[in-house]
């Protein structure tokens, strides 16, 4: 298949600035604002009951997977999906950030509820419809969401117009890219949860920006109300001889992936040493601009384990995996195995495990299924980004609309746009 052509990819100086709409509309940007607000804001609509758009515009364009192993193909009229729930926005997507999981799913057959199915996990847009009850949001919010709950096709990303609940989803500030936002959602939901929940870190310590103290959010909830396969994991740090404390040091290894740069960011914030392992030579400037304390190359991985292990004295502690099991291997040997150590596999963890180290994997579907704990990180974020403590991924901009995503993640599947998110521009005119 072949690469995105370069006259329909591009970098990014040419995304959207909210401010730059909303100083100088165009025409088709004023219609966007107008048009598509007073369709779908109607007085008499409840949250309990489905939306029912005043015009004519109740059908969407989405991106529909038919098949595992098949390219998603486009359909004109689907129907735009229902506020069903207390709490749910619709929202106009304008921007749509692409994950690996969006051409692995397909691919290797999973995390696929149904078929045909929409995937997409990352959005930006218009808000277009809020619930009844007091919410941060109003409409004609631009937010970024994060669409974790893949089991619900009305939250998904590839189409034109999805449903969100408002604590899953952050506005973004007026001068902030909304592609840029678009890019960063479940990075950011999968960094937090690592350190916030799994290592039990301790945000609302930081001074620059405050966070939530996560572990303290989860005590409130009621244990039954935490899905049964994460609920182990959400209690692991409750002790606080395990949490990860300001001041020690934390391995990643795949740094530059986009998680492994939000959560450099974030453990920075805390004051931890942040030890980051990736193709030094490529990504390394960044790396160290972000606060990188030590920048270990990947390229000989029994070399960066020697390395790590001599910086930290054999007694690293606390360690995350970004790539897969077998780097999440290599990482275990740099652990001090006494039975307080911690290592978090995003892709995968070690086959044998060492009764020495604990084990982890992140309790992603928390945001989204416990209110209290969505809203504080949708909160900092919002904070994060207004603050502009946190530095976003550096974008490229795929053309094409939802026609254009399928060659956009063969592009991200070859791996030729390596530190950078791609990002799908649904907010230019349908051809
Ligand atoms: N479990 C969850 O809920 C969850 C949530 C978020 C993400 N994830 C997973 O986490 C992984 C990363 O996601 P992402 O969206 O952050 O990725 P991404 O931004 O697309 O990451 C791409 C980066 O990975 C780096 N990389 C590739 N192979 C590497 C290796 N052997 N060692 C070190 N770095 C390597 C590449 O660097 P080079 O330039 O050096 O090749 C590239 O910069 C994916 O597998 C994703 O599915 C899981």
């Amino acid at each position: 298949m072949a690469l995105l052509a370069p006259s329909i990819m591009s970098t990014t100086s040419t995304y959207i600035q909210l401010d730059e709409l909303q100083k100088t509309p165009t025409t088709f940007h004023h219609g966007l604002y107008t048009e598509s607000i007073s369709d779908f804001t109607n007085d008499t609509t409840s949250e309990s009951e489905p939306p029912s758009p005043r015009s004519e515009v109740s059908r969407q364009r989405v991106l529909l997977l038919k098949g595992a192993r098949e390219q998603y193909s486009l359909v004109n009229d689907h129907a735009i999906p229902s506020v069903l729930h207390q709490g749910e926005i619709l929202v106009k997507v304008l921007a749509i950030g692409l994950n690996p999981i969006d051409w692995k799913g397909p691919a290797f057959n999973f995390g696929i509820p149904s078929l045909p199915w929409i995937n997409g996990r990352d959005l930006a847009g218009l808000v277009l419809q809020v619930p009844k009850r007091s919410s941060r949001l109003k409409v004609g919010d631009v937010v970024l969401v994060p669409s974790t709950d893949y089991r619900d096709i009305r939250k998904a990303a590839f189409q034109e117009y999805a449903v969100a609940t408002d604590f899953n989803a952050a506005r973004i500030p007026a001068s902030t890219s909304i592609h840029a936002s678009a890019s960063v959602g479940v990075a950011y939901v999968a960094a937090a949860l690592a350190l916030g929940v799994s290592f039990g870190l301790d945000f609302s310590l930081i001074k620059k920006v405050p966070g939530p103290n996560l572990p303290d959010i989860i005590k409130q909830l009621n244990t039954n109300d935490i899905p049964d396969d994460i609920r182990e994991e959400c209690f692991a740090s409750f002790q606080d001889s395990e949490k990860l404390q300001q001041g020690e040091w934390v391995a990643i290894w795949g740094a530059s992936t986009t998680t492994g740069l939000i959560a450099l960011q974030l453990a920075k914030l805390a004051g931890l040493r942040v030890i980051c392992v990736a193709d030094a030579a490529r990504h390394g400037t960044k790396l160290v601009q972000s606060g990188a304390d030590l920048l270990v190359d990947r390229q000989d991985p029994d070399r960066a384990v020697e390395i790590i292990r001599g910086v930290t004295g054999g007694k690293l502690r606390y360690a995350i995996d970004i790539v897969g099991k077998d780097t999440a291997t290599q990482l275990e040997k740099t652990l001090n195995p006494d039975g307080h150590a911690h290592l978090l596999g995003l892709t995968g963890l070690p086959k044998e495990r060492n009764p020495g180290i604990q084990y982890h994997t992140v309790p992603i579907k928390l945001f989204h299924t416990a209110p209290g704990v969505g809203e504080a990180m949708v909160c900092w974020l919002e904070d994060l980004l207004h603050s502009t403590n946190l530095t976003l991924p550096e974008i490229v901009r795929a053309e094409g609309g939802l026609e254009g995503i399928n060659s956009a993640l063969e592009t991200l599947r070859s791996g030729s746009v390596s530190g950078k998110r791609i990002v799908v521009d649904l907010a230019s005119p349908s051809p």
